[in-house]
């Protein structure tokens, strides 16, 4: 396949419509579960030009770094600790319009001004969660929700 991604330039639905047929097409015959992860990471990352846009996988009742595009990041994070702690424990994906005003909120980068998280669940247990931080605030809303939501739904856990 060609490994260029075609970038749309219409609504957020339209780019997101664009997009996840091309995801599939990364993620098809490939069963290794870090290149995907690396190759969502950098095609959500070149289509929205978020900050940071990465997957923490649930290791041993914490959440471990994986792959990202941005900004260096925190490595672990406890459950119930910041919006990716919190996603995990609650199991809901949370929008956080404004990172200052979220009790806990874990500053990666001073230039994060808003984000969501994703929980991911594999076999009814949440596996890992996709973070997105934007440098605006109140970036995200339920168009994203949706579509991370599928988006992260496309990856295969076996
Ligand atoms: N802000 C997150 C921490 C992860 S970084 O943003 C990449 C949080 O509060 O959980």
């Amino acid at each position: 396949m060609a490994e260029d991604l075609s970038i749309s330039k219409g609504t957020k639905v339209e780019q997101y419509l664009a997009l996840i047929p091309q995801i599939e097409g990364l993620l098809t015959g490939e069963p290794d579960l870090i290149a995907n992860l690396a190759n969502i990471t950098a095609a959500l990352k070149e289509q929205f030009g978020w900050l940071w846009v990465g997957f923490y996988l649930v290791k041993n009742d914490e959440l471990v770094l994986a792959p990202f595009q941005g900004p260096v990041a925190c490595t672990r994070i406890k459950k119930g600790r910041g919006v990716c702690g919190a996603a995990w424990q609650q199991e809901q994906t949370l929008i956080v319009p404004d990172v200052e005003k979220f009790p806990g909120h874990i500053a990666c980068s001073s230039l994060s001004r808003s984000e969501i998280v994703v929980p991911i669940f594999h076999q009814n247990e949440v596996v890992a969660i996709l973070d997105v931080d934007s440098i605006n605030l109140n970036e995200f809303d339920e168009i994203d929700k949706q579509y991370l939501e599928e988006i992260v739904g496309l990856i295969n856990w076996n």
